[in-house]
């Protein structure tokens, strides 16, 4: 039922963990599933460009959740936080190769969870 990708993320997830004194953190939840997904970044400032130096997730949900964090961050890593913004949900399914249509709400809980630590690292550094 699962992509190769899939499969090669929910089982080896990378940047998975908590990020100590992140500067933004985002955290989002599905009501129906019950499923939780938290990303944490750390931003630096390099010739006026801010970058995703570091970024991790800890989720709590089905193996298309985990999946879809690891690859969210592998995704938004090393990237400004405005490129971070346009990280779609579709990107996300996309480059795992796809996923199940009744999975597909969960790659977007990766995509929101992203925005949202953007948003909480931009309302920061007001
Ligand atoms: Fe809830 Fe996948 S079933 S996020």
């Amino acid at each position: 039922m699962y992509s190769k990708k899939v499969y090669e993320h929910f089982t080896k997830p990378h940047n998975q963990g908590m990020i100590k004194n992140p500067d933004g953190v985002g955290t989002v939840g599905n009501p129906v599933c019950g499923d939780l997904m938290k990303i944490y970044i750390k931003v630096k400032k390099e010739k006026k460009k801010e970058i995703i130096k570091e970024i991790k997730f800890e989720t709590l949900g089905c193996a298309a959740a985990i999946a879809t964090s690891s690859m969210v961050t592998d995704l938004a890593k090393g990237k400004t936080v405005e490129e971070a913004l346009k990280i779609k949900r579709s990107d996300v399914a996309e480059n795992l190769e796809g996923l199940p249509p009744a999975k597909l709400h969960c790659s977007n809980l990766a995509a929101d969870a992203l925005h949202a630590a953007v948003d909480d690292y931009n309302k920061k550094k007001k």
